[in-house]
């Protein structure tokens, strides 16, 4: 049999536990580590689960790709393919999987995989990892991954490809590997890259994104890292601290803590939590060594809480912390106004981790039909974005005066 592999995947038939290629489009990902499979399971019995995030037919796995890599190879003898599995003549079995839908006691029955290739791996969650990892655990068992990266901090980008495990053969593989380029996609690469080189990188090269692509703030966080405005962001015991709050009890609360020094807006530390009473993150506010200005919270935090009767701005206030409400603002004009501010705002690299991450990935909805955008999505993203809203409407209220003269910072009894 004469199968031709691109020089970079040379080593894939080298035993290895971890086998990864990552890059852009057409790179002959697929194709080789299909190839690669189907040849060593007509070699030697072998068992190989085709894994995805998520596989609601088999029209969704690899099932076609093999059946279609037998013929081309001719290997057609070796193999018999079924509507949901493939077999080998010589007892070999590839079977096809989707991982979200897996727990931690049904994925057992997989135990006894030699290979598992989990394909269009980008969109591989931690969980999914968690439970599929260790269930392939069989002596010489082997996990390939393909993807093309979407974010860069996506759980399976960082994991085989940014935090590779030792000794792991990972490789990265772009159009120019791959010496059967289709003519075809020759002609969409030169159109990526007249037409929307900003996408470029990603789609052709491989080149993970920081920004989400639909992202509401991606140009202002390109120009954020362009300019070095993500860094070690000291505390300044010279300016206040001013807390912006997006509220939420049973769904995140987001406090960001921001410095101002002329026109800068420094976010220094955030603080994230739910299901947590109020006292609770007053508590950990002021286990902070910071000097505090003013706590500003959006225009619900006047409404009284059904229980105790008080608001939220009375609680704050009940708490010796000197508290500003926030109009109400139209979402539009409160994103309008966060974009102005971005030129000017500097995040600390460590504490505002979380934060930036919501940021780069608060987006709107599509609409499906029209693919119009609409609406910022209501996610796990949206309640960092909200603070930082709000932070674009309170930032020319942040003074670094004294306040309220005599008042000192009580302090809360917390042991
Ligand atoms: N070993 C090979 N022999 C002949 N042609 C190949 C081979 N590998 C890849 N090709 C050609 O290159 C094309 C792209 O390969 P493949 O689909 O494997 O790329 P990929 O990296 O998985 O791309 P994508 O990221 O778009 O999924 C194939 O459609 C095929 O035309
Ligand atoms: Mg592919």
């Amino acid at each position: 049999m004469n199968v031709e592999f691109p020089e970079k995947l040379r080593p894939i038939f080298q035993p290895n536990r971890r086998k990864v290629a990552h890059g852009g489009r057409g790179s002959a990902k697929s194709w080789g580590f299909a190839r690669a499979l189907l040849i060593q399971a007509a070699q030697s019995p072998l068992r190989v689960l085709c894994a995805r995030e998520v596989q609601k037919s088999i029209k969704d796995s690899v099932h076609r790709l093999l059946s279609d890599q037998i013929q081309a190879m001719g290997l057609g003898g070796h193999y018999e393919v079924l509507d949901t599995e493939i077999r080998g003549k010589n007892g070999s079995l590839f079977l096809f999987a989707g991982l979200a839908t897996h727990t931690v006691e049904s994925i057992k029955s997989f135990e006894g995989v030699d290979r598992c290739w989990v394909e269009e791996a980008q969109t591989v969650t931690k969980r999914s990892w968690d439970v599929l990892t260790p269930t392939i655990r069989k002596d010489g068992s082997e996990i390939w991954v393909t993807l093309n990266p979407d974010m860069e901090t996506d759980e399976t980008y960082q994991r085989f490809v940014a935090n590779a495990p030792a000794g792991a053969f990972v490789v990265q593989m772009n159009w120019r590997d791959n010496p059967w380029f289709p003519q075809v996609l020759e002609i969409e690469r030169q159109e990526t890259l007249r037409r929307d080189p900003d996408n470029y990188q990603n789609i052709w090269e491989g080149v993970p994104r920081r920004v989400s692509e639909g992202a509401i703030y991606r140009h202002e966080i390109e120009r954020l890292y362009e300019e070095k405005r993500v860094r070690l962001v000291p505390y300044d015991p010279l300016l206040k601290v001013h807390t912006v709050w997006d509220l939420g009890w049973n769904d995140a609360m987001s406090i960001g803590m921001v410095q101002r020094q002329g026109a800068e807006v420094r976010f220094i530390d955030h603080l994230k939590d739910s299901h947590r009473t109020l006292d609770w993150y007053i508590t950990q506010l002021e286990k902070k060594p910071y000097r505090w200005g003013t706590d500003f919270i959006p225009h619900d935090g006047k409404a009284r809480n059904t229980q105790t009767g008080k608001s939220t701005e009375e609680a704050l206030q009940a708490m010796g912390r000197r508290v500003t409400v926030l109009p109400m603002l139209d979402v539009e004009e409160g994103i309008k106004s966060a974009r102005m501010m971005f030129p000017r705002v500097y995040f600390d690299q460590e504490k505002c981790v979380e934060l930036l991450e919501s940021l780069k990935r608060y987006q709107r909805s599509i609409n499906e039909k029209t693919r119009e955008p609409g609406a910022p999505l209501h996610d796990q993203y949206s309640h960092d974005a909200d603070m930082f809203r709000y932070v674009g409407m309170a930032v020319d209220q942040m003074s670094n005066d004294d306040w309220g003269g005599t008042l000192k910072y009580p302090r809360l009894n917390n042991g």
